[in-house]
């Protein structure tokens, strides 16, 4: 495997310094126009380009130093993980990359601020956030487009987490993907509004990477999937620049639910949707026909999540009360 992120590391290794304790912080963010289908799974490579819009004080806290017990440690909200645990382990493989088989024992120590009630996957913000303090730690200087390489090599999600607000991943051309990464959009849009409603918060049957796969190998609409994700990506982003938030919204919502139909037909059938995330969305399309202007878009999970305007929200609240809102552009430099 011919890898940019590996041969990035290994460059910027040469200048880096003492290991020391570092923190940060990435927000989570939710695809208005999803990735669904790698070229290269080892790589995270996408098939299609995506933007997401990132969710502000939603996200991940990790802070990385040097264990002074002499072994690695994982701690998840205040809480040593055994090594075994799944995130435990995902987590050191990911510092394995910097650390290049050198023996340099880490304490890898992660908050998230999710709401887990939310149901939200912690995967983008958590390997955005990793990113960002084992770079840190390890004295390592790179722009967030760099640091966006290398998130993607723990979630391909995590590849938009490196900024706030609206954020595209190309998907790139390269083999070894180095052209494959985040960058934000230069636009701000305070009234724009992201709301969870929550169905389900339960452990998911399949991982997002398992169910991307299935539906890739299996379904015969996916053939489909990729050109008109391309388009709809594109068709987004001039949306947002002209902020013509009817173009937006409508677009969103096809969008997943064509990424939810390759999945339906995928052999065998894969759904994350439930039948409370139907009620949901047909509660929605009522009130929508009412003159709410609201719309919906779902991840590899049964939440819906609701995009508006300010001027909805009190709408919006009255239709779903336990929704909650985030105000995406409700931060220093959002
Ligand atoms: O990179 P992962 O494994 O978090 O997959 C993300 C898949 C979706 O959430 C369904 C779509 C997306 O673009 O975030």
């Amino acid at each position: 495997m011919t890898d940019a992120v590996l041969a990035l590391i290994g460059q910027a290794m040469q200048h880096a310094g003492e290991v020391r304790s570092f923190s940060a912080y990435a927000p989570s963010n939710i695809a208005l126009s999803k990735y669904w289908g790698k070229r290269d799974r080892a790589l995270n490579l996408p098939l299609n380009s995506s933007l997401s819009i990132s969710l502000a004080e939603w996200g991940s806290h990790t802070t990385v130093e040097l264990s002074q017990s002499g072994s690695d440690q994982v701690l998840l909200d205040g809480q040593p993980l055994p090594p075994t645990s799944g995130f435990a382990r995902k987590a050191l493989a990911f510092a394995d990359l910097f650390r290049g088989g050198r023996d340099v024992p880490l304490l890898i120590s992660t908050r998230n601020t999710i709401p887990t009630a939310a149901g939200l996957a912690s995967s983008a913000s958590g390997f955005a956030a990793l990113t960002r303090a084992l770079c840190g730690s390890f004295g390592l200087d790179l722009q967030a487009q760099d640091m966006s390489l290398i998130a993607r090599l723990g979630s391909g999600s995590a590849t938009r987490s490196l900024w706030h607000g609206f954020v595209r991943w190309d998907k790139g051309m390269r083999d070894d993907g180095g052209d494959s990464h985040g960058g934000p959009l230069d636009l701000a849009w305070p009234e724009f509004r992201i709301a969870i409603v929550e169905v389900d918060t339960g452990p998911k049957l399949h991982s997002s990477r398992d169910g991307m796969n299935h539906t890739v190998d299996t379904s015969p609409l996916f053939s489909n999937w990729p050109e008109m994700a391309e388009r709809d990506c594109q068709i987004i982003e001039q949306a947002i620049l002209e902020k013509n938030f009817e173009t937006l919204g409508q677009t969103a919502e096809a969008n997943a639910l064509a990424m939810h139909a390759t999945m339906q037909a995928a052999r065998p059938a894969l759904t994350y949707l439930t039948d409370q995330s139907w009620v949901i969305l047909q509660r929605l399309w009522q009130v929508r026909k009412d003159g709410l202007a609201a719309y919906a878009t779902m991840d590899a999970g049964a939440n819906i999540k609701l995009v508006f305007l300010k001027e909805a929200e009190a709408d919006v609240l009255q239709a779903f009360p336990d929704a909650r809102v985030i105000s995406p552009f409700d931060w220093p430099n959002a």
